[in-house]
C-alpha cells in the first residue's frame, strides 16, 4: 500500500498568515502543497496563478501540487514553475490534447497526474496510464473550497484502484480533491486513495494547525491499518 500523504490546499490558507502556514507545514513534514489554478472558463473561479507558485517554490522546499482547472493546459503549462518532484494536474475534460499535455509534464521531470470530476467514468483513465504517475480523482466538482463530498465518491475511488491494479498498475497514485475531513478521510484511504487534498474541511479549517495535522496522521494511519 502507497503510504498516506497530505497536500494542503493553499486556496484554503490564510493569506495575512500564510509565511507562518508554511513554515509549519515545513516543520510537521507535509509532502506537498496543492495549487488550484483556475481560468474562469474550465470552472466559474477564479483562484491562484504563476506568480504565486514561482513566489512560493523560491522560498521552500515542499514540493508543489499544481491542480490545472484551466481549458488547453497543454497551451499554458509553460508560465508555471514545476520540475523533478512536483505534481502537475490537467483534467481529462479539460482539451482534447490530453496527451500533450501529460508529455510536456513528464518532458520537464514532474509527475503527470490525470484530474477526472465526479461525472467522469473512471475508466476514462485507461488509455493514460503508461503517461501517468497518477489520478486526481474529484471528491467534489471543481473550483469551490468548502463543498460537500459528492454521493458515490468512495464507490469510485475503490472502482479506480480496482482497475488500476487490475491493469498492473497499483504503484499509480489516487489523489482525492473535495470535502476530505477528519471522517471521510480514512474512508478514503481504506477505498484506495493515497494522496489527500486537505481544505476547510480539516486541516485548513477551525482549530490549531499543527494539532490539525497531527489529527489527519493520526484518522490516516487508523484508516490504512483496516
Ligand atoms: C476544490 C479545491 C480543493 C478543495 C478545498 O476545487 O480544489 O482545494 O475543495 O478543500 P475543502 O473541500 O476541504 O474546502
Ligand atoms: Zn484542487
Amino acid at each position: 500500500m502507497i503510504p498516506a500523504a497530505i497536500s494542503p490546499s493553499l486556496m484554503c490558507a490564510d493569506i495575512f498568515r500564510l509565511r507562518e502556514i508554511i513554515e509549519t507545514m515545513e516543520a510537521t513534514g507535509i509532502e506537498y502543497l496543492h495549487i488550484d489554478v483556475m481560468d474562469g472558463v474550465f470552472v466559474p473561479n477564479f483562484c491562484l496563478g504563476s506568480d504565486y507558485c514561482r513566489r512560493l517554490k523560491a522560498k521552500t522546499s515542499i514540493p508543489l501540487d499544481l491542480h490545472l482547472m484551466v481549458t488547453a493546459p497543454e497551451k499554458k503549462l509553460g508560465v508555471f514553475p514545476f520540475g523533478p518532484g512536483d505534481f502537475v494536474s490537467v483534467h481529462y475534460e479539460s482539451t482534447p490534447a490530453v496527451a500533450d499535455a501529460l508529455a510536456q509534464i513528464r518532458q520537464a521531470g514532474a509527475g503527470p497526474l490525470l484530474a477526472i470530476n465526479p461525472d467522469t467514468p473512471v475508466d476514462a483513465v485507461l488509455p493514460f496510464l503508461d503517461a501517468i504517475d497518477g489520478v486526481l480523482l474529484m471528491t467534489v466538482f471543481p473550483g469551490f473550497a468548502g463543498q460537500s463530498m459528492v454521493p458515490g465518491s468512495l464507490e469510485r475511488i475503490t472502482a479506480l484502484r480496482r482497475l488500476l491494479d487490475e491493469n498492473g498498475k497499483s504503484a499509480l497514485r489516487i489523489e482525492v480533491d473535495g470535502n476530505v475531513n477528519y471522517e471521510k478521510a480514512p474512508l478514503m484511504r481504506q477505498a484506495g486513495a493515497d494522496l489527500f487534498v486537505v481544505g476547510t474541511s480539516s486541516i485548513l479549517g477551525p482549530g490549531n494547525l499543527t494539532e490539525n495535522i497531527a489529527k489527519m496522521r493520526r484518522v490516516l494511519a487508523e484508516g490504512g491499518s483496516v
